[in-house]
């Protein structure tokens, strides 16, 4: 699947999204070696911290499917610009997909891809803890 046709699924991702206290939806699509396509959007619980990222909501439906190889993720946001993965985000997809392309679209449809790695240099993982 090439990076468009990923971003656009993330941007269909977005009417998944749960967001009322914010109203900021965003839409993930998380693309496995094999070529599915796991959707997530950000879902918000009215104890704020409790909430989700997109990128976790799919990342998580993969990894509890059983999905253990990953290509690249898509990104959409509702502002303007690209919507990058927050740091906790980062985090988890490092360790759960390891260095996967980013792809971020923004609302002209324009794309940004970046490596996971580039997003999160030097990044802790389970090397660290031997
Ligand atoms: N959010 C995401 O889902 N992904 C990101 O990469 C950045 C932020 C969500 C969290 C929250 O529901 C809303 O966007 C505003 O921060």
């Amino acid at each position: 699947m090439d990076n468009r046709t990923l971003a656009l699924k993330a941007v269909e991702a977005k009417k998944i999204a749960h967001p009322p206290y914010s109203n900021f939806h965003v839409g993930a699509a998380l693309l496995t070696e094999e070529g599915k396509v796991y959707l997530g959007g950000n879902i918000e619980i009215s104890s704020y911290s409790l909430t989700i990222c997109a990128e976790r909501t799919a990342v998580f439906k993969a990894f509890s499917e059983g999905e253990r190889n990953f290509k690249a993720i898509a990104i959409a946001g509702d502002a303007p610009d690209f919507c990058s993965p927050c740091g906790s985000c980062r985090q988890v997809l490092m360790d759960l997909c390891g260095d996967i392309d980013v792809i971020m679209i923004n609302q002209k449809e324009e794309l940004k891809v970046l490596k996971l790695s580039q997003l999160l240099p030097f990044a802790f993982g389970d090397k660290d803890l031997k």
